[in-house]
């Protein structure tokens, strides 16, 4: 018996040290451990011995057991070690590569020039609402006092979805539908994205970007309309910008204008930027025609109200110098990369 014990000593080693994976060993611990191991298949005859031998030979059973979960332990750390030792070999970094540019989005300058023609809004008090841009005939033309034959719609050449669905070409719906949902006040501005159908060039596009505002209390007048909008454009476009309003016509207000700015680059002698005229037109306003105010549900005898329109794309194009409204579209990155 103590030959075999030491028999599964010495072939235990050399097993031991011949594995080279850790699924061998485990192999190895059942063999050699497990209940129907060697060694317990040993300990097992412990009964038939005498009473000098069975101590003798206890000991050294559990020697044998101690030594080989000893050199079992060690040869799982060692194949471990070098498992880890073979990985950080194999995923090594060469830090020295040069490294890839990686590229970072910027903002559109369409988004840049809205974002800072709403801040300048918010701190005045406004909110933000939007509307759809698939839209009722209704909303678009109607209860903005465009009746179907007004020859004003003529000149907003319409996608029409069915004979009353089409895609908005003006922000101006937004004013009717928030003054249906919102008792007065309303204070608010609304851009967004409006459709006409007319040919690309480098002024036209069949999408393009307005912003409406729309002011309804009691007792608001004309001078409100010209302080806020004199106020927006000084902020717009530094404080000694000089405005003017021009009389015009707008079947949603009355009385319309429209504001012009006095041309930066002349100065309101005329240039090439403002095509000899020394002004630059900004945008659309009046005071809401009462008959809106009451097709909306709100009594023009009580509340009045002032509203403007303005194209988003002209200021930007103002802004950054771009004579061409297609770059603002292409999206090329050589183009955007500039903002
Ligand atoms: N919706 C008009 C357009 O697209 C612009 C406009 C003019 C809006 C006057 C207004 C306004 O709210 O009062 O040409």
């Amino acid at each position: 018996m103590k030959g075999a014990l030491e028999n599964i000593r010495v072939t235990a080693r050399e097993q031991l040290a011949a594995a080279n994976d850790l699924a061998r060993l485990e192999e190895l611990r059942v063999s050699l451990l497990g209940k129907k191991g060697e060694l317990t298949a040993i300990l097992k005859q412990m009964g038939k011995l005498s009473a000098e031998e069975r101590p003798v030979i206890g000991q050294l059973a559990n020697q044998v057991r101690a030594e080989i979960e000893q050199e079992l332990a060690d040869r799982m750390a060692e194949l471990k070690d070098a498992a880890m030792n073979a990985k950080l070999e194999e995923e090594r970094i060469d830090v020295t590569m040069p490294g890839f540019k990686s590229m970072i989005g910027k903002t559109h300058p369409i988004s840049l020039v809205l974002d800072e023609m709403k801040d300048i809004f918010i701190g005045m008090g406004f909110s933000i609402v939007a509307g759809p841009e698939v839209e009722l005939d209704e909303y678009n033309f109607e209860k903005l006092n465009l009746p179907k034959d007004h020859p004003a719609r003529d000149t907003q050449d319409t996608f029409y979805i069915t004979n009353n669905i089409l895609l908005r070409t003006q922000t101006s719906p937004v004013q009717v539908r928030t003054m249906e949902k919102q008792a007065p006040p309303i204070r608010i501005i609304s851009p967004g994205r409006v459709f006409r159908s007319d040919a690309v060039d480098a002024t036209h596009s069949p999408l393009f970007h307005q912003m409406e505002g729309l002011v309804v209390d009691k007792g608001v007048t004309m001078a409100d309309l010209k302080g806020t909008l004199e106020l927006f454009v000084k902020k717009l476009y530094g404080e000694d910008s000089v405005v003017r309003f021009r009389p015009h016509h707008f079947p949603f207000t009355e009385p319309s204008a429209e504001l012009d700015v006095m041309c930066f680059n002349c100065h309101g002698k005329g240039c090439r930027l403002c095509k000899g005229e020394g002004w630059i037109e900004i945008l659309g306003c009046g005071m809401v025609h009462p008959k809106v105010l009451r097709g909306c549900g709100i009594d023009p005898d009580v509340y009045s109200g002032f509203a403007f329109g303005m194209g988003v794309e002209r200021i930007v194009m103002r802004k950054y110098n771009i004579d061409d409204l297609r770059l603002l579209f292409e999206n090329d990155l050589r183009f955007l990369d500039q903002f």
